[in-house]
């Protein structure tokens, strides 16, 4: 009998050591995951480092309302591997693309990275979950002390559903980084059970860098928004109080012209610098190759010509004024020239900035509102602009009724 229970206590030994041993292993199959855990967009994401390894397993649920939700690794943009995800074509699944970039600028598609899908969708939740295994990444980790530095980024509210990985993205609006806890996400098993938004708070690990909240900063393109609120001064407000002030002012007053002209001349090139800054972000757009950049740059080198065809017209005029003669007879042909092309520049710059507002993709209320003003601005200024033009004729016809045998007197008696 005593040895019987002695041989029972020994099962019960070694079961029970085997259980704990068991459970050791499931502990540790299950916790060699990386969470972070974003609440301010409603996203989790998991990684598993599987030993003797080069791969990345990752599992991701985020909220498929913004245009993507990209993950990266190491601390900046400049050559760092990025995982794009946005919805599929059928908004049933979720693309997931490997991208690199040359700096803080759009990332292209890198099909020479390889990500095998186990299981994507989109569930009643509007979550775009993701289930993958990205081959070989480890090696893009550029570990600090035990850590693996990564970024989070999402993009603007536009809607984005693709098959092509190498859809164009905008720019994110907000982005943050983290850290993986490379020991604690080493390990064998995968992710077995994905860890729902509910159940974040307890099995997150990771957060942004500077907590929960703080640690996602908002992202604007001041870029852009300048650009876009230079031109509309400019073509809503300079450029048509240019042409007022050229039309309604004589010769006297000429050089008030010459001031107008040089604010709507500053105005332009400022506002182009923005835009050419905001053009290389993009792939799109970094050949200068859209309708709106090339019909922007072509009334910009047609604005410049006038401007100097402009001062030398005034110069001309002024120097004959000054030896007491008429100007030369072409220059009411320049001048002529000088007008009408100024004309058609400030209605390609009304055209221009519509299409500069389709292609930032901005909302149809707003590009309707554009609208609205630029046509409401023709429909007033026209018939000032032809007043104006008839006021001047008749001035100028009683001008010269009245003048000619003063200068005749003047200079022959
Ligand atoms: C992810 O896919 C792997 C491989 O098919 C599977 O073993 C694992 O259970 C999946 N994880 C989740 C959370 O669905
Ligand atoms: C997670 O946190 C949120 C608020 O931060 C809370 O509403 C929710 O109940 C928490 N869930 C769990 C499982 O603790």
């Amino acid at each position: 009998m005593p040895s019987s229970g002695r041989a029972s206590n020994l099962t019960w030994l070694v079961l029970s050591l085997l259980c704990i041993i068991t459970q050791i292993q499931l502990t540790r199959a299950q916790t060699a995951v990386s969470t972070l855990f974003v609440p301010d967009t409603d996203t989790i994401v998991s990684f598993n480092f599987p030993p003797n390894s080069d791969d990345i397993n990752f599992y991701v649920s985020t909220p498929d309302w913004y245009q993507y939700t990209a993950i990266g690794f190491g601390t900046s943009m400049s050559n760092a591997l990025m995982l794009v995800m946005y919805p599929s074509a059928d908004r049933k699944g979720v693309t997931v693309s490997p991208r690199t970039a040359t700096g803080n600028t759009e990332p292209v598609y890198a099909p020479q990275i390889g990500i095998t899908l186990h299981s994507t969708t989109i569930n009643d939740n509007f979550d775009m979950v993701v289930n993958a295994t990205c081959r070989g990444c480890q090696s893009f980790i550029k570990t600090v002390s035990s850590a693996a530095p990564m970024m989070f980024a999402v993009g603007p509210g536009l809607n984005l559903g693709s098959d092509d990985p190498d859809a164009r993205i905008r720019r994110h609006t907000a982005y943050g980084s983290f850290a993986i806890d490379i020991s604690k996400a080493t390990g064998p098993g995968g992710i077995s059970t994905g860890p729902g938004i509910s159940g974040a708070n307890a099995s997150a690990d990771a957060v942004l860098d500077g907590g929960g909240s703080g640690g996602l900063h908002k992202d604007e393109n001041k870029a852009a928004t300048a650009h876009g609120i230079l031109y509309a001064i400019v073509t809503l407000a300079v450029a048509p109080f240019d042409s007022l002030v050229a039309g309604a002012l004589g010769t006297r007053w000429a050089w008030m012209h010459g001031v107008t002209a040089s604010l709507y001349f500053a105005f332009v090139i400022g506002a182009l610098v923005p835009g050419v800054l905001v053009s290389r972000e993009h792939v799109a757009t970094q050949q200068f190759r859209t309708g709106h950049q090339v019909l922007g740059l072509l009334t910009i080198v047609a604005l410049s010509l006038m401007f100097v065809w402009g001062i030398a017209l005034s110069w001309i005029k002024r120097s004959a004024r000054k030896r007491g003669q008429e100007p030369p007879e072409s220059t009411r042909l320049l001048g002529a020239i000088h007008r009408w092309v100024c004309r058609a520049i400030w209605v390609f710059l009304l055209v221009n900035g519509g299409l500069g507002l389709k292609l930032s993709e901005q909302n149809l209320v707003l590009i309707l509102a554009y609208v609205a003003v630029a046509l409401g601005l023709i429909v007033i200024l026209v018939p000032v602009y032809f007043c104006l033009w008839r006021c001047t004729k008749k001035r100028k016809e009683k001008e010269e009724g009245l003048e000619m045998p003063t200068i005749y007197d003047h200079n022959y008696h």
